[in-house]
């Protein structure tokens, strides 16, 4: 049998910096050992996240040429209306800068102060913007995505039992809606099946509770359930993708990951209430409603970029590639989240390093460490994301002590992989060296990680 190969080839390169480890030391206390605030130029291989980092195809940069940016009813914007009902089924369709704004518009709408969001693992800007109207995100995802060395196919799935506690708890005025993160991002990227995204959207109906999903990943989702639900090998992603949002109310998306754009994000859903509603906000926050925070440019690219990243052959070169990197990992003894995330390989800090005291930000001194060794900038996932709680304002500490790998898509090659497996491979070695953190010096309110200063214990 011949090896495997990408489904496409390079037409343009960005060069990339190496640096010595003497400067990355330096740097890197000049950054306030926060990886955020390291310029780009000092980072050689850079897999802080998968959102907006990926390469465009020469399709969708011919979109960009053609770009109509008529502040009303621009040709783009029909383009990408088509796109995201042909994609999605929903009926309604709102633009909007990015994921976080498609949040703001629809849960300005929906969420009041002392509501209940049940969902599986909240994103922390979607738990934030929940946080913010002073409700509460409640997560009731599966007891087995909490311990990475479990092999379950659907680490993203929602717990039923707790699910139904939470709609017994609370009367349904106070749940304006159940969120599904397809993939599961905090929970490693893990995926959601169709029989409980079913099961959700039975038990939703039930109890007159609209579903809503978070899909900033949704391909890679649909990818997994045709790898790995029965009843699904023969069918297209396409038709995966349609009949997981069949059993959905709406959405939201960050189209900087799936919709392999740089900058994006929209609303689609069914009821046009709502819609109404979320219309209102959107030209309030984000722009008229026919671009909503993107240029007419980046919808043309994003309407081409959501028929792309929803065929099979791309989703199989993404993310079988980062299976790959996983997989050198753990022939490496590297304890990582399995099974493999659709779009990171996350590192479980707590197996890898349980030298340093969780006090101490464990996750993030070995997403330090990396850097220094390999110039490779990972991003925290564990105490310092999980912020305070908002109102006892004490350290939140999660079930999980992560450091994500976030592969951009099309973006970095198999050398690349080999040179960061290589590089943990060193860090791994001398991992029992590691006794201190880190400290942390000052933080924001809310969403501290991408501004929080630390000292170096
Ligand atoms: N939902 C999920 C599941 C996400 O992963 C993200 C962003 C958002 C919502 C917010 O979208 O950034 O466009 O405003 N995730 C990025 C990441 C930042 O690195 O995982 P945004």
């Amino acid at each position: 049998e011949l090896p495997y190969a990408e489904p496409y080839k390079i037409k343009m390169v960005e060069h990339i910096k190496r640096s010595t480890k003497e400067q990355r030391l330096k740097w890197i206390k000049e950054a306030n050992y926060n990886l955020f605030n390291l310029s780009s130029d000092k980072v050689f291989i850079d897999l802080l996240t998968d959102s907006g980092t990926g390469a465009m195809s020469d399709q969708q940069w011919a979109e960009m040429m053609i770009g109509d940016e008529s502040y009303a009813g621009s040709s783009s914007f029909k383009k990408l209306k088509k796109s995201v009902k042909k994609i999605t089924g929903f009926k309604y369709f709102l633009p909007t800068h990015q994921g976080r704004a498609a949040e703001n518009v629809l849960f300005s709408a929906l969420v009041k102060e002392g509501d209940v969001v049940p969902g599986n693992s909240h994103f922390d800007t979607t738990k934030g913007h929940i946080e913010f109207r002073k409700a509460t995100a409640v997560d009731c995802t599966i007891d087995e995505a909490f311990d990475t060395s479990i092999i379950h196919p659907f680490k993203g799935n929602v717990d039923l039992k707790k699910l139904k506690t939470v709609f017994e708890s609370h009367p349904k005025e106070k749940i304006p809606f159940v969120i599904i993160t397809i993939t599961c991002n905090s929970a490693g990227g893990q995926p959601v099946s169709v029989q409980n995204i079913k099961e959700v959207s039975t038990l939703c109906k039930q109890y007159e509770i609209p579903l809503y999903f978070d899909a900033a990943r949704f391909a890679e989702n649909a990818y997994f359930i045709k790898k790995r639900e029965i009843g699904y090998q023969d069918k297209t992603i396409k038709e995966i993708v349609k009949e997981v949002f069949s059993y959905g109310d709406g959405m939201t998306i960050s189209a900087k990951k799936d919709g392999l754009v740089n900058m994006g994000g929209f609303i689609a859903l069914n009821d046009k209430e709502v819609f109404k509603q979320a219309t209102v906000f959107n030209i309030m926050f984000e722009g008229f409603i026919t671009y909503g925070g993107m240029n007419g440019r980046d919808m043309g690219a994003l309407a081409v970029g959501l028929n792309e990243a929803t065929e099979f052959n791309y989703l199989e070169s993404r993310v079988e590639q980062v299976a790959y990197l996983g997989q050198k990992l753990v022939d490496y003894c590297v304890p990582v989240q399995k099974p493999f995330g659709g779009h990171a390989i996350f590192l479980d800090a707590n197996k890898f390093v349980p030298t340093i005291p969780r006090e101490e930000y464990r996750a993030q001194a070995l997403a330090i460490e990396l850097y220094i060794v390999g110039g490779i900038r990972g991003v925290e996932i564990g105490t310092v994301l999980a912020d305070r709680d908002p109102f006892t304002r004490k350290n939140r500490f999660p079930e999980l002590e992560l450091v994500r790998l976030a592969i951009p898509r099309r973006t970095y090659s198999y050398n690349h992989m080999d040179y960061v497996a290589a590089a943990l491979k060193n860090v791994y070695d001398t991992r029992k060296e590691a006794k201190s953190g880190y400290v942390i010096v000052d933080e924001a309110p809310i969403m501290r990680h991408f501004t929080v200063k630390f000292e170096k214990l």
